[in-house]
C-alpha cells in the first residue's frame, strides 16, 4: 500500500492510492456541484456508520443542527431530519444497481431505562426520502462491546447488555448488484463431517420444510453467509494487514496514531464487515463512498480490495490518523 500523499494547500482534499479524502461536512460536500459533476451516478456502494442517535455526547462526532445530541422519542426529531436529509443526495450519487449500507446502533431515552425508536424512524424516513428499497437487515453481535447503557446495566442492573448494532442495506432497485458466492464462509466442522459422510437426515421438519436425502450434500466453495455477524466469524475474509481487531495498537492505524500522538477513533467499523459488503456488492474497479469516514476503514479496505474510494470526514484529526493505514509497513520498523 502506501503511495504518494498529496495535500492541497487548503487541506481540504487528500489524494491517496485509489481514493480521495475530503474534509468537511458531508452533507454540504455531496450537494456541491463540483462533487456532483465528478460522482453523480458513479458510486457503486455507499457504506457508512453515521453518528448514532445517542443521548450522551460522544467524542467521535455529533450531527449538525442538533445542539443537544438527544435522541429520546420526544427529542429525536432533529436527528431524524438530519439523517434522512442524506437520502436524496446519496441516492443521486449511486449507479442504477448500486447499494447503500448503513450501520446504526440502538438509541435509549434520556434518564430512564427505556429504548427509543429514533433509529428506526430515521431509517424509515431515509428510505422514503430516497425512494429506496430495503434489501436486507444485518445484525453485528459485537461480543467485545462494553456493557451499556452503564447506568442501567452495570449500576442499577435493570437491563441486559446492549451488544448489537444493525446494518441496513438499501438500494434504488429490488435487484442491485450482489453475489453471495463472493462471500462464502468456510464450512463448519459439522458440515464438513456431513459432506464426508454423504448422508443427510431426510424428511419433513417441524418448520414444514421437506428435506431430501441429497439436500446440502454438494461440496461448494463454502457455506452461504448469514445476516448475523459474530466477531468470531470474521476470519472468513482474508485481510492480511489487519492483525488483531480487539487490540487497536496491533493495527497499522493504531501504531501510526501512537507514534504521532493522535487519539485513535473509538467508534471504528471492523474492517471485516466493510470487506464483506465490498466483496458482496461490488467488483474490482468499482467506486465506494463513505460520507462519515472516521478513521477511514472504508478507504483502506477498498484499496486492499482494488476498489476506488471516496471518503468524507468532518474532523481533521481523524483524517490525520487515517493516513496510518496507507503507510508502508517499513515505516513502523524500529518505531515501536
Ligand atoms: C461512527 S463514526 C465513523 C467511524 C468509521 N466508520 C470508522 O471505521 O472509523 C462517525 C464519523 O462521522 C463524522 N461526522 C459527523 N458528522 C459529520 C458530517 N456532518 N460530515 C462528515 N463527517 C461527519 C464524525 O467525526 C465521525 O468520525
Amino acid at each position: 500500500m502506501g503511495g504518494e500523499i498529496k495535500m492541497k494547500k487548503n487541506n481540504k482534499i487528500l489524494k491517496l492510492n485509489g481514493g480521495y479524502i475530503y474534509q468537511g461536512d458531508s452533507y454540504d460536500l455531496i450537494k456541491n456541484p463540483t462533487f456532483l459533476r465528478k460522482y453523480e451516478g458513479k458510486i457503486d456502494l455507499v457504506i457508512t456508520s453515521p453518528p448514532f442517535a445517542l443521548n450522551n455526547q460522544k467524542s467521535y462526532g455529533n450531527h449538525k443542527g442538533n445542539n443537544k445530541p438527544n435522541a429520546s422519542d420526544e427529542e429525536g426529531h432533529e436527528y431524524i431530519e438530519w439523517f434522512s436529509n442524506y437520502a436524496e443526495p446519496l441516492t443521486k450519487l449511486l449507479t442504477d444497481k448500486g447499494s447503500i449500507v448503513i450501520e446504526l446502533g440502538n438509541s435509549w431515552n434520556k434518564g430512564e431505562p427505556t429504548m427509543s425508536l429514533t433509529t428506526y424512524e430515521a431509517l424509515k424516513r431515509f428510505k422514503e426520502k430516497g425512494k429506496l428499497k430495503l434489501c436486507q437487515e444485518f445484525v453485528w453481535n459485537n461480543t467485545a462491546k462494553l456493557p451499556g447503557p452503564a447506568q442501567w446495566v452495570t449500576k442499577k442492573r435493570w437491563r441486559a447488555k446492549d451488544s448489537f448494532t444493525k446494518i441496513w442495506w438499501f438500494s434504488k432497485t429490488a435487484f442491485p448488484k450482489a453475489d453471495n458466492r463472493k462471500v462464502l464462509k468456510p464450512y463448519s466442522k459439522a458440515m464438513n463431517k456431513l459432506l464426508k459422510r454423504q448422508m443427510y437426515n431426510a424428511g419433513r421438519r417441524s418448520s414444514g420444510h421437506k428435506i431430501s436425502a441429497e439436500s446440502f450434500l454438494n461440496r461448494n466453495k463454502g457455506s452461504i453467509p448469514s445476516n448475523v455477524f459474530n466477531n468470531k466469524d470474521f476470519y472468513y475474509d482474508q485481510l492480511p494487514s489487519v492483525i488483531d481487531l480487539s487490540n487497536t495498537y496491533t493495527t497499522k492505524y493504531g501504531k501510526y496514531c501512537k507514534i504521532k500522538g493522535l487519539k485513535t477513533h473509538d467508534a471504528r467499523m471492523p474492517p471485516h464487515i466493510v470487506s464483506f459488503f465490498i466483496d458482496f456488492l461490488t467488483d474490482e474497479g468499482d467506486k465506494v463512498l463513505d460520507p462519515f469516514a472516521g478513521s477511514n476503514t472504508t478507504g483502506y479496505v477498498s484499496s486492499l480490495k482494488k476498489r476506488k474510494w471516496v471518503s468524507l470526514e468532518l474532523r481533521r484529526e481523524y483524517i490525520k490518523g487515517s493516513l496510518g493505514w496507507f503507510k508502508k509497513d517499513k515505516y513502523f520498523e524500529n518505531k515501536i
